[in-house]
């Protein structure tokens, strides 16, 4: 038996097609069900339910086999505990700077609001820069328009969000996927299973681009 950690919110629309297409179904409606664990239809695979940023923690300490997380979530984690075999190509976006419109970077200490904490310290490292780095668990796009922050490093896709608060990005950091990650014990103790459903998922990721 596998267990699967997956997260609602954005990726799951994205992710139920995929496990859907290597055969696993999950047994009630993710969108209606209050359970956190839910087995496949054939019964072969459990789906816990979780927040996307508590996805590689779930991996990292086996309470998961394997689970689908962001690139951004899987670099300001930093667990060496995980294995990453393959980039799934879904939830696709960047992560970037952004400022109110017109603006650009104020020169000396500037203050970043944003989720990503220890990305941004690196970023702004890597250019010289002093910061103060504010962490925030959502809608970043608020704080530089009340004046809590310069700057925000954020995720921009369509870039809508930005628009819609008279901002606009700056810089690229990183380009965004969700991963296949796979608890490092679990690779051993069920390799072929685990194997298995990384080779189908690789046939369909590479069918669909
Ligand atoms: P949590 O629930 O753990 O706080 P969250 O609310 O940020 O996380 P989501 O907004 O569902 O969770 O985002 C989950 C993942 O989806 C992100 O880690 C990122 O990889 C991807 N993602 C987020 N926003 C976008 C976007 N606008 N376009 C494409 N992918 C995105
Ligand atoms: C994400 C991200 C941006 C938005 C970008 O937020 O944090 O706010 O998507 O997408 P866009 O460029 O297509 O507008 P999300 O909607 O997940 O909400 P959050 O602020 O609660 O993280």
């Amino acid at each position: 038996m596998l267990t699967i950690a997956i997260s609602k919110g954005r990726i799951l629309k994205d992710t139920l097609p995929l496990l859907a297409s290597v055969g696993i179904v999950p047994s009630e409606d993710l969108s209606v069900t209050r359970k956190l664990i839910i087995p496949s239809v054939d019964g072969h695979v459990n789906l816990v339910i979780i927040r996307a940023t508590d996805v590689p923690t779930f991996v990292e300490y086996g309470a998961a086999d394997v689970g689908i997380a962001g690139k951004d979530v899987l670099v300001e984690h930093n667990s060496d505990n995980l294995y990453e075999p393959l980039d799934l190509n879904i939830a696709r976006c960047k992560l970037m700077t952004a400022v109110i419109k017109g603006q650009g970077m104020p020169a000396g200490k500037i203050r970043v609001a944003t989720k990503y904490v220890s990305l941004a310290q690196q970023y702004f490292a890597q250019l010289g820069r002093q910061v103060e780095i504010i962490k925030l668990y959502g809608s970043m796009e608020l704080a530089p328009i009340v004046g809590l922050a310069d700057c925000i490093v954020d995720l921009v896709d369509t870039g809508n969000t930005l628009k819609a608060n008279n901002m606009e990005p700056l810089d690229e950091i990183m380009q965004i996927s969700s991963r296949l990650v796979v608890n490092k014990a679990s690779m051993k103790m069920k390799h072929a299973e685990i194997k298995r459903l990384i080779d189908q998922l690789e046939r369909v990721v590479t069918e669909r681009r």
